[in-house]
């Protein structure tokens, strides 16, 4: 059983305009999903989806099977947790602690577990010296940071993020992707996040959807989906620099293994280019 699946889904905003097209979107458990897209694919209204925040204009979505219902919307919302793209939505307490506890009140734990995935969320994220901040007066990165602290806060199953790195910088995408990397085999936690930051998928993600203008324009593994530059240019996305090298390189007859993650493609470099006898 697939822990969300979405099938035929197709969503119009008021406005007339289809958003999503004939969607049809698995997730299984301990997956990494990319969703790569350019502005205005369809993402953050794909994701929305997921946990009842929208609803279909035709099609369904499916949580552990299930469609959701107002029966379900709570159970549905605590194993699917989603971190907005824009943490300005997500941010309201007095305090970046307050604000963490928030989620794990609202499930009705009691005040010792809550202070333990408080604590734990904080360490995860580094926020330790932001605790008694005030959320507003944050930089737009740590934002990001407190807005995923309050979402891991509530140990959802799935944990979905739209556009995760944008606004941290490279110290803190490093650390984020490190986070992230673990989830699925430390927790059995299933990630599924959206980026046209392509170079950030092959580092976290094991399956790619690409979308583009409201559809699915091609999914599957990263050397699936990489292995056709032709699709990212379709979308006005392109290879990471490094696999874009590779690709130029093979293209001129240089004998040097494709690779697509950062270390792999620096040591495909190395191996073809450093002189060892
Ligand atoms: N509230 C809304 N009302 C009307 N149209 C909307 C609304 N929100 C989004 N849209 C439209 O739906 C389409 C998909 O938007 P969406 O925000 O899902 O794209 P996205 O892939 O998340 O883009 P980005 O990379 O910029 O975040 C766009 O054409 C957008 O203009
Ligand atoms: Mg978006």
């Amino acid at each position: 059983m697939h822990l969300i699946e979405t099938r035929n889904l197709s969503y119009t905003y008021n406005n007339n305009l289809a958003a999503l097209e004939g969607i049809d979107f698995v997730a299984s458990r301990k997956s990494r999903i990319a969703l790569l897209g350019p502005n205005g694919a369809g993402k953050s209204t794909l994701f929305k989806h997921f946990n009842g925040i929208l609803t279909p204009t035709s099609g369904e979505v499916l949580v552990r099977g299930e469609p959701i219902s107002k029966k379900n919307i709570h159970e549905v919302r605590k194993f699917v947790g989603i971190v907005f793209q824009n943490p300005d939505d997500q941010i309201f307490s007095p305090t970046v602690e307050q604000d963490i506890a928030f989620g794990p009140i609202n499930l009705g734990l009691d005040p010792e577990t809550i202070a333990h995935r408080v604590d734990s969320a904080i360490s995860m994220l580094g926020l330790e010296d932001l605790r008694e901040r005030v959320p507003h007066h944050l930089s737009g990165g740590e934002k990001k940071r407190v807005a995923i602290a309050g979402v891991v806060a509530m140990e959802p199953q799935v944990l979905v993020l739209d556009e995760p790195t944008a606004g941290l910088d490279p110290g803190g995408v490093e650390d984020l992707l490190a986070f992230l990397q673990t989830l699925p085999d430390r927790f059995g936690i299933t990630v599924i996040f959206s980026t046209h930051q392509v170079e950030l998928v092959p580092e976290i993600a094991d399956i790619v959807y690409v979308m583009n203008r409201g559809r699915i324009i091609g999914s599957g593994t990263i050397e699936e989906i990489f292995s056709h530059e032709e699709l990212l240019l379709s979308t006005r996305l392109q290879l990471p620099p490094l696999p874009r090298a590779i690709h130029r390189l093979r293209d001129e007859g240089v004998a040097i293994d494709m690779a697509y993650r950062y270390s792999d493609a620096e040591t495909s470099l190395l191996k073809a280019f450093s002189r060892q006898p």
